[in-house]
């Protein structure tokens, strides 16, 4: 049974490799490469073909802008199923964007340096792969120094992002109350990703607007940093975003360590990791709901709701035992009814959860993988187990959907996933948790 469930996941991750050297998402829906996707997927390939592997975080770095920004989709090639594309972003107004490769102005979650551990860990030829990570990880480097440079305007050790899409978590109820200080226009533009999924499960034509609002306030200032900083009607500290920073913190630590003869970046990186450690427990935590939560900054409040996001403090670390067990009773206590599966991306007590509609309730694998390896790190074997069973179970019942209902029943009888179908990354996560 393993075998064959690795077996299609292998299947699915080599039907969406192409040729330039990069992974799609998703055929049709996601056709180009995304910076969060890319490296989950390296992690699946890692464990049998570890040069498409090498492939996709090369192709990525090879995108990189002058100021060490990567962004979050690289247009490799042209296709017409993806709204908005390379015309809309028109990453070429800010000065230091890549002059080959053309994508959009905005990033997404830093993931490349702990992909890059992972990377490490799973290469049975580990000489080789240091010899790769050498010849990369300055790039990973100069993106961290770019956040901290350039998305921490209050020297707080968080760094901020302008834009729903930077944090992965796209149509979150997280962003509700920030969509209520804006009015955007109405867009009439063309949707392609209604052509691929099922309106019901992907965000309205309104939340749409603001998206695309936010990017043109952006491309107004060429994508300049300190004018967005500035005039961003969004401006967020997303718990997810700066947990994943700071793994990946950690993981430039130890690889700089292995390579040798860096003393002067792995004291930099040590001095960046303490202030976001600090930054991330005394901001980001929120006693009352026993959980780590976004801040706006634009509006200085905290944005009070317990998503997937609150827990992923625990994959790099960032709370102690004490702090861990809190999250993990409150995980347990809002999310973890024997009715569902783990782990909801939003907070199934709450009314504005929607077990099917994207991120405002459905269980994503790069999430649950994530909390899986943070349950594992705190010693919460037993949790940590049924994240990683509820994951599998998911998949072999609804298939290599992008994601997944919450609810144990949900009153279908021939249930599928939800999202696009044959995606990269639930089969590449799969594979390593299948491993374990
Ligand atoms: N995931 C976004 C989309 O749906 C972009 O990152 O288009």
């Amino acid at each position: 049974m393993i075998e064959n469930l690795t077996q299609r996941a292998k299947e699915v991750l080599n039907g969406n490799f192409q040729a330039e050297g990069f992974t799609i998402p998703s055929k049709g829906l996601y056709p180009f490469q995304w910076k969060w996707d890319s490296g989950f997927i390296a992690i699946g390939f890692a464990h049998y073909d570890m040069e498409k592997a090498k492939a996709e975080i090369g192709t990525l770095l090879k995108a990189q802008w002058d100021n060490g920004f990567i962004p979050h989709i690289v247009f490799h090639t042209e296709n017409d199923s993806y709204f908005p594309g390379a015309d809309f972003h028109q990453s070429n107004l800010h000065p230091q964007s890549s002059k080959k490769y053309r994508s959009t102005g905005m990033t997404q979650p830093p993931v490349t340096g702990f992909v890059l551990q992972e990377m490490y860990r799973i290469a049975d030829d580990k000489q080789d792969l240091l010899r790769f990570i050498e010849e990369h990880i300055d790039k990973v480097y100069q993106n961290h120094a770019y956040f901290y440079t350039h998305r921490d305007p209050n020297n707080e050790g968080l760094m901020y992002i302008y834009h729903n899409w930077e944090s992965g978590t796209d149509n979150s109820p997280v962003w509700d109350a920030i969509w209520e200080t804006m009015n955007p226009p109405h867009y009439d533009v063309k949707r392609k990703d209604t052509t691929h999924v099922d309106v019901s499960q992907r965000p309205s034509n309104r939340e749409y607007d603001h998206y695309l609002y936010l990017i043109d306030i952006a491309k107004e200032h060429r994508y300049d940093d300190a004018k967005i900083a500035e005039l961003s009607p969004f401006l967020v500290q997303d718990p997810l975003f700066n947990a994943m920073l700071i793994k990946s913190n950690e993981a430039l630590i130890e690889l700089y360590g292995l390579i040798g003869n860096n003393t002067e970046k792995i004291r930099q990186l040590k001095q960046w990791q303490e202030k976001s450690i600090r930054g991330c427990n005394e901001k980001l935590f929120d006693e009352a709901l026993g959980a780590y939560v976004h801040y706006d900054l634009r509006n200085d409040r905290p944005i009070r709701h317990v998503t997937s996001s609150s827990f992923s403090p625990l994959f790099a670390k960032i709370p102690d035992q004490d702090r861990a067990a809190i999250l993990v009773k409150t995980m347990l206590e809002r999310f973890g009814g024997d009715d569902k599966y783990l782990c909801a991306s939003f907070d199934p007590t709450d009314e504005r959860f929607d077990p099917r509609k994207y991120w405002r309730g459905p269980v994503w694998i790069n999430m649950n993988w994530m909390l899986y390896y943070g349950l594992k790190n705190y010693g919460f074997l037993k949790i940590a187990e049924r994240m990683r069973k509820d994951s599998i179970e998911l998949i072999e019942r609804d298939g290599f959907y992008e994601y997944f209902d919450c609810r144990k029943d949900n009153g279908e009888p021939n249930r599928r996933g939800y999202g696009g179908s044959n995606f990269s990354w639930s089969a590449a996560l799969l594979i390593d948790l299948l491993k374990n």
